[in-house]
Parts: C-alpha cells; sequence; structure tokens
C-alpha cells in the first residue's frame, strides 16, 4: 500500500487543546506515512503532490486516530462483568484468577485473538497496554498486535509480593523473565510493536523489584508503565508499605520509576494524586492515563483532569479495560466530559467541565503525544487517520457543523461505524 496519497472529506482535528480545526470538504496531504498538509481547495496542493491516489471521502468526517494510552489485554474477555467491588477486593477475586489463565498458551490465544481483532476494527490507532506476568503469552500478544498494523507499547507484567501463588513471581524470577522477554523482543524486530517495563503497582512489586526495574529502565532508557494514586485503600497501604516516601509518585520516583531525563513513563488513573504529586508529574513528563470509565465502575472517584491540565501536566485518555468496560477510546471522550461535569458540580465549581474539543484533544494529541508527533493534522505528524460513517445515527438536521457532527459521533456512533483506519499512513481497512 502506498504512503503517499490525498484524502478528500470533511477535516477535524485538534492544534490546540481547547479549539477545534475544521475544514469541510477539505485535502488531507500525506506523504510517506506522514502529514503533509491540509487545504480548504486542490488548487492550494503543492503540484508535486498533485498527482498522489486521491481517495475521495466526500460527505464523511475524518479525524485523527486515537490514543488508548492504557488497557489490560488479558483482562478484555471479562469486560461488562463483575462491577461490585472496589480495586482491592476486585483484583483478588476476579481479577487475578482470570490473569492466571494466560499460562495456557492455547488459552491466550484465544484470547488475545479476540482482543486485537477488536483493536484493529476499533479507533485505536496507538495503544499502551499490560500483558500478564506470563512471558511467552506475553509474547504472543505482541506478535498479534504487530500483525494487526496498530502501533503498540505492551508489557510483561511484574509481581513478586501481596499476590496469590498462582500469580506471583519471586524477585529474580521477575528479573530474569523480563530480561528474557526483552532479549525475545529484540529477535522479533517488530516495526510497530514495542516492549514497556511494567511493575503492576507499588502493591505487587518489592522494593528491591522496583529499583532493579527502574535501574533497567534508565540503562536501557525503556518506557514504563504503572497504576498511581486511583483508590484510598490502595493509598493508604502505599504509606504503610512505603514508610520512607513523601506519597505515592514520591515513591516511584525513588525508586527510578518515574520519568525524569526523557523516559517515558504513563501512570494510570491519578484520581487522587496532590498537587506535590502532579507537581512531579509536570517536572518528569509523566503521562496521565485518564481512564473515567474505570474510575466510576470500581468507585475509585473523578480525577482532577482540569487542574492537570492547568498545570501543563500530560494528559491522555484510557480504556484501562475491564475496570473499563468498553473498548472505544470514542466512548472515554464522553465519559471524560461527563464524570467532569460531575466533578464540577459536586466537588469544585472552580474546575470548569471538559469541552467536547478538549476531550478529544485528550484522546488524540494529549495521548498521541506519547509516541512522538502523532494524533493531529499538523505539518510532521504520523498518518493516523479514521474515516467516518454518520448513516447509523440519521438525523433530519441538514445544516450541522463538523464540530456538531464529530460531537454526535462521540455521543452516539460505535466502532462499526468507522469505515477506513490509516495507521503510520498504511490503510488497515
Ligand atoms: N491496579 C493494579 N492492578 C490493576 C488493574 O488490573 N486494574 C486497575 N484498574 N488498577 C490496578
Ligand atoms: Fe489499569
Amino acid at each position: 500500500m502506498a504512503k503517499s496519497f490525498i484524502l478528500k472529506g470533511d477535516l477535524v482535528f485538534n492544534k490546540v487543546k481547547d479549539k477545534l480545526e475544521t475544514i469541510k470538504d477539505g485535502f488531507l496531504v500525506c506523504k510517506d506515512g506522514e502529514v503533509e498538509g491540509v487545504y480548504k481547495s486542490f488548487d492550494e496542493i503543492g503540484d508535486e503532490f498533485k498527482q498522489f491516489e486521491l481517495h475521495d471521502y466526500s460527505g464523511h468526517l475524518i479525524v485523527p486516530g486515537l490514543t488508548d494510552l492504557h488497557a489490560h489485554a488479558p483482562q478484555y474477555m471479562f469486560r461488562g462483568l463483575w462491577m461490585d467491588m472496589e480495586l482491592l477486593d476486585w483484583l483478588n477475586t476476579h481479577t487475578f484468577p482470570n490473569e492466571a489463565k494466560y499460562a495456557d498458551m492455547d488459552f491466550a490465544k484465544k484470547a488475545y485473538r479476540i482482543y486485537t481483532n477488536d483493536i484493529k476494527k476499533g479507533a485505536t490507532t496507538r495503544l499502551v497496554a499490560f500483558g500478564t506476568i506470563h512471558t511467552d503469552a506475553t509474547l504472543m500478544l505482541m506478535d498479534l498486535m504487530e500483525e494487526s498494523g496498530v502501533v503498540s507499547c505492551i508489557g510483561k507484567v511484574n509481581m513478586d509480593r501481596n499476590s496469590p501463588d498462582y500469580l506471583v513471581e519471586t524477585t529474580e524470577e521477575s528479573m530474569r523473565e523480563t530480561r528474557r522477554w526483552l532479549e525475545e523482543v529484540c529477535k522479533k524486530d517488530y516495526k510497530n510493536t514495542m516492549p514497556i517495563l511494567t511493575p503492576r503497582f507499588i502493591p505487587s512489586c518489592t522494593d528491591e523489584l522496583m529499583k532493579d526495574l527502574g535501574k533497567l529502565s534508565k540503562e536501557n532508557n525503556l518506557p514504563l508503565q504503572s497504576h498511581l494514586s486511583e483508590n484510598l485503600s490502595e493509598i493508604e497501604w502505599v504509606k504503610e508499605l512505603c514508610p520512607w516516601s513523601e506519597g505515592y509518585g514520591d515513591a516511584y520516583d525513588k525508586m527510578g520509576c518515574f520519568g525524569g531525563e526523557g523516559r517515558k513513563t504513563v501512570m494510570a488513573h491519578c484520581v487522587w494524586s496532590s498537587e506535590e504529586e502532579s507537581g512531579l508529574m509536570k517536572k518528569n513528563g509523566v503521562f496521565v492515563a485518564h481512564s473515567p470509565s474505570s474510575n466510576s465502575n470500581l468507585s475509585s472517584g473523578i480525577a482532577p483532569v482540569r487542574r492537570y491540565l492547568n498545570e501543563g501536566v500530560n494528559v491522555g485518555l484510557a480504556t484501562d479495560v475491564a475496570g473499563g468496560s468498553h473498548g472505544s477510546i470514542f466512548r472515554a471522550v464522553s465519559d471524560a466530559i461527563q464524570v467532569s461535569k460531575l466533578y464540577f458540580r459536586y466537588i469544585d465549581e472552580s474546575m470548569k467541565p471538559l469541552t467536547l474539543a478538549e476531550a478529544f484533544y485528550l484522546a488524540t494529541k494529549g495521548g498521541g503525544a506519547f509516541f512522538g508527533k502523532c494524533g493531529s493534522f499538523e505539518n510532521g505528524y504520523e498518518a493516523d487517520i479514521l474515516v467516518l460513517d454518520e448513516k447509523s445515527i440519521p438525523t433530519p438536521l441538514d445544516d450541522l457543523k463538523l464540530d456538531e457532527r464529530l460531537e454526535r459521533f462521540v455521543y452516539l456512533a460505535d466502532e462499526r461505524d468507522i469505515i477506513h483506519k490509516y495507521v503510520r499512513g498504511n490503510q488497515l481497512f
């Protein structure tokens, strides 16, 4: 498939957080997998690009691909189930027994095929996800993600304490398997799939393991993902486990697992982060993966996303399946707006609700920044593109503006209404 082409249609994207750019009947020129430019008319396109193949999607919305900054691939199989508990009981009762099933490669293959097929068909063009502690099943997940064409960072999970005996490693085993996993990944020569270090969270990793992973991350400039300040009982537990720290984020930082020096780090949730904690995230360039569906389902709370945006912290959206019940980042956009309104009404009226433009920014350019120039149609951005179809959500209103059509799509449409998808200029369908 040629990676240089022109798409014609109704373009909607963010350059800045709080404003959508819209071009009706516009032209999006992509050269070698990157955006060359957007134009109001064909005549404006540079002569050297005019001969690129033109795909005419007139009447369709064309938007940047979406980034899911935090998901649990193995939990996709039980999405929509068992939402009547808070985090720690939910992990012990449902999550750990089900993740243990990925020791069986036949089971893992079945489950990961379903997940990666759905990712391919859906709106996600960039994914940061957990596997399980099982090295071989995680490698299989990476093979399937590579096949899907979606760009991803996938992690073999580390757990060496406070975990059931059927889903735990010794510290040595955890590091040995992590090194073996990284060596195997090197041999694979993936184009779209990268490893990311994945200590589950402080309660399930000893200080020794965390420090070893921090060192490994530093020595090899490897990205890292984990969970932070999600649930009140979890936060109390971390205080007991790390009495030497000034807080949860500080504990990660002191163990070398909290970004800084250009190391990419994602922390999921950050529902209860103090200003000191978010200040440290800002200083170290840590990304917040905001997971409104999960935070509602597990009664965790509402993350202060408006505050993080005001403070200049990196924020993206996440499904967090299966704490989150849905695999769609379009759904996360409407969820993020809705919970921000509850935060405004119930918690702090100085924190204005998120607008559509802001929530769409989080889903595209905000989370996409984890992968570099990603999630916009500005010059030089990677050509991750979705072509949308609004037929399944008919309305007699025929004079809607492009941002209003996007709003309806966000609230009403589903993944079946995505008719074409491009990642790095490669057309997946
Ligand atoms: N914290 C540690 N593990 C998990 C998990 O699997 N899901 C969520 N939501 N939080 C976690
Ligand atoms: Fe999670």
